[in-house]
């Protein structure tokens, strides 16, 4: 590998944050990147040891009550319980994840759910409050860099797949002491995008440390992965498919696609290159995440098939940067963090990420936990088709055949339930299924903390 290091583009790291970029898409970049150094970079997840070294532990005592929410500037009056705050991962280095809790009203038996956060333009409709009356959730963001974690030492923002794990797990432990009363609580971790590695990836160090740990052993019971960037070769394959059904593209770039790219040779020959840019010019100034969205510049008066809010992400950026909306969350206490909040991170460099996560997929839906991976339908940047390329890499019996699943007698989207994995789509969802369709979301998600598959009528 030339200058020792893989470095993968800056912006990777967006992909871990709770909105969208502005004017950038970095898993498409990410992909591009991988393209012109496949033939260097590692394949799969390797899962060598078997030994268990113990997580750092700092004391919790009392840092419950220091972390509780008591108002928010803007939320309107909410009877459930928020916590958050920063759980240190590693002391010497001076490096902290941020989380928020949002307990259930009654949340004495409730599942605990992690996933990544969602915040946008309903954020001061009461609706949307109404979701974490539902379940508790628990969001964190990681790796430190993205958001409000951060570390203290510049080094750390070179990282990856690996160690955000083992971050995460870190976090976790420390956070059920902090948290003692969830330690037995049935545990979900969600996630969309790039969480369509990390979700697994940190799934399979909680299995694999629940085994020998004699610190705390995780209740985990499922994951739910949306709109997953599961597989370079079917992203990469499936997104032009996806772009040439949906009339994004020309026959012929399409064709060209099929007749010269070979997406697993190591090299990709001048004449795919050619078509790949040929196709992506074609496809012309649009919302990747929704293809049927507006553009946040637009002026246009045309009535949108989309009702999302393409500009969310700066009214997100400009809420987190209010110094009231920080003090209220506990977060930048130390004035440690070195730059604004931003979904995007310019300080990360991303250095390890395997091609293809299936066969961590393969190996939690053995161990029984319950699997399943949704799809927004009209996302652009991992569609749907990306994600029925990989479906039967991960099984081929299918017990439940595809069935329209309902919501409010609409159709919701589709189920097909494989053997050990359920595929489910949102209909008329872009890239972060809850904030496209809010409801149909949590009619969905339900479901999943239920275990039981979405209703057909
Ligand atoms: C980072 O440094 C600041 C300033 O010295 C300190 O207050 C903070 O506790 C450090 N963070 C961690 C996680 O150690
Ligand atoms: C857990 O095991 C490690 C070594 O494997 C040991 O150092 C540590 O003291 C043990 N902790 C407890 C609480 O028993
Ligand atoms: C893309 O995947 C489909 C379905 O697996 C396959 O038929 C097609 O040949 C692939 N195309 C390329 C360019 O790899
Ligand atoms: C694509 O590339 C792989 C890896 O170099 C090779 O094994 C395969 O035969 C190629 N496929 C075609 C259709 O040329
Ligand atoms: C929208 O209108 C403003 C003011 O008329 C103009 O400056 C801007 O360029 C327009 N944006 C687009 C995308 O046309
Ligand atoms: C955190 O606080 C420091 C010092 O007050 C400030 O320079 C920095 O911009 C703040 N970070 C954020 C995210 O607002
Ligand atoms: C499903 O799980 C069972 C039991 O753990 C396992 O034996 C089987 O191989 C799994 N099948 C698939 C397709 O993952």
């Amino acid at each position: 590998m030339k200058g020792g290091v893989i470095i993968f583009l800056i912006s990777v790291v967006c992909l871990f944050a709770s909105v969208q970029c502005k004017n950038r898409d970095p898993l498409r970049e990410l992909l591009k990147s991988h393209k012109k150094r496949r033939s260097e970079a590692s394949a799969v997840v390797e899962d060598a040891s078997t030994e268990y070294s113990p997580v750092y532990m700092l004391p919790q005592d009392g840092l419950k009550e220091e972390d509780k929410i008591t108002g928010l500037p803007g939320q309107p009056p909410v009877t459930f319980p928020q916590y958050s705050g920063y759980v240190t991962v590693d002391p010497t280095a001076g490096r902290a994840l941020f989380y928020w809790l949002t307990e259930a009203d009654d949340s004495s038996n409730k599942p605990l759910v992690l996933t990544r956060v969602f915040l946008d333009r309903k954020w001061r409709d009461d609706r949307a409050w109404a979701v974490p009356c539902e379940r508790r959730r628990k969001d964190v963001v990681s790796p430190a860099g993205v958001g409000f974690s951060y570390s203290n030492t510049t080094s750390d923002y070179v990282t990856g797949d690996t160690k955000t794990a083992a971050d995460s797990y870190t976090f976790l432990v420390n956070w059920l002491e902090r948290f003692p009363e969830y330690k037995t609580r049935d545990f979900y971790i969600t996630g969309e995008s790039y969480a369509g590695h990390y979700v697994p990836q940190l799934a399979q160090l909680i299995l694999k440390n629940n085994k020998v740990t004699n610190q705390s052993v995780i209740n985990l019971k499922g994951i739910a992965i949306g709109n997953a960037y599961i597989d370079y070769l079917d992203e990469i394959n499936g997104s032009y498919d996806y772009y040439w059904s949906h009339a994004l593209i020309s026959d012929e770039s399409h064709d060209g696609i099929i007749k010269y790219c070979n997406f697993s040779a190591p090299e990709i020959s001048d004449k795919c290159e050619q078509a790949l840019d040929q196709a992506d010019d074609e496809i012309g100034n649009i919302f990747g995440y929704d293809i049927y969205a507006p553009l946040c510049s637009s002026n246009s008066t045309a009535p949108s098939l989309s009702s999302f809010d393409p500009c969310s992400s700066d009214y997100v950026f400009t809420y987190l940067n209010t110094p009231e909306v920080q003090q209220a969350l506990h977060a930048n206490i130390s004035g440690a963090l070195p730059g604004p909040w931003d979904a995007c991170s310019n300080l990360i460099s991303w250095t390890e990420e395997p091609e293809t996560v299936l066969p961590v997929i393969k190996e939690l839906m053995a161990s029984g936990i319950s699997v399943w991976i949704y799809s927004g339908d009209t996302d652009g940047v991992v569609p749907v088709t990306t994600t029925r390329y990989s479906l039967p890499k991960l099984s081929n019996t299918i017990k439940t055949p595809w069935y329209p699943w309902y919501y409010q007698g609409e159709v919701g989207g589709y189920v097909v339930g494989y053997e050990n994995v359920t595929f489910v789509t949102i209909r008329g969802a872009g890239h972060f299924v809850p904030s496209y369709q809010p409801e149909r979301a949590i009619a969905f998600f339900s479901s999943f903390l239920e275990g039981k598959l979405p209703p057909s009528s």
